[in-house]
């Protein structure tokens, strides 16, 4: 369990193989369709995940999940060598909203993603939630992509994350459909 998580009585760990249907399940819940879910699938499936993690409560439920896939950088210089993930889809089953496991899933994650090296994390969510995590609008600005405006946010791991920037990057390939 990680100290963040120890206080609610979570575990988040990363996602084991037999945990495909109940993610599925989660997902599908958190959002109005599967479309999300099937994002996952699809970026699992074509091996763009950073990461993928789970909260458990101390029933041994799932009640969230988290992905991170791949972002290419396509600058020539400095920024070319940089690690960033995307953010996307985070939920928590409905049940169990708004009562810190969203937040506790997120602050691990980006500790274990800090501790695995990547250096720029991006996000398009709502601007009223991320910022709590320190994701930036202001530092996505210098990230040239598909997305752009407030809801378009990034928060930098290492110096380099912040420092080698602009950037122009492209988002893995299932995402095109979300564009
Ligand atoms: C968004 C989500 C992951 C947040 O997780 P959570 O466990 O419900 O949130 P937490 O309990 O950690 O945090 C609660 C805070 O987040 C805010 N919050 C939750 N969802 C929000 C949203 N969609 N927009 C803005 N703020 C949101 C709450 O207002 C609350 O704010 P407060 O602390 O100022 O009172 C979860 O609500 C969810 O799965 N929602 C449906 C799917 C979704 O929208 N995913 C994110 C897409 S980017």
């Amino acid at each position: 369990m990680t100290d963040i998580a120890a206080e609610k009585s979570l575990t988040i760990r990363d996602v084991a193989s037999n945990d495909e249907d109940v993610v599925r399940d989660v997902v599908t819940a958190a959002f109005p369709t599967d479309m999300e879910a099937r994002l996952v699938h699809t970026l699992r499936h074509c091996g763009a995940l950073v990461l993928e993690q789970v909260a458990v409560d101390a029933s041994g439920a799932v009640v969230g999940h988290v992905a991170y896939s791949r972002v290419t950088p396509a600058a020539i210089g400095a920024g070319q060598a940089l690690q960033i993930a995307c953010l996307a889809p985070v939920s928590v089953q409905p049940d169990k909203q708004r009562s810190g496991v969203g937040s506790t899933l997120i602050k691990a994650s980006l500790e274990k993603l800090k501790e695995l090296g990547e250096d720029l994390v991006l996000v398009l969510g709502p601007p009223a939630y991320y910022p709590r995590f320190g994701f930036d609008p202001v530092l996505a600005r210098k990230v040239q992509g598909p997305y752009a405006g407030d809801p378009f946010m990034a928060l930098a791991l290492t110096e380099a994350g912040s420092r080698d920037l602009p950037i122009e990057v492209a988002f893995a390939t299932p995402f095109e459909e979300f564009e």
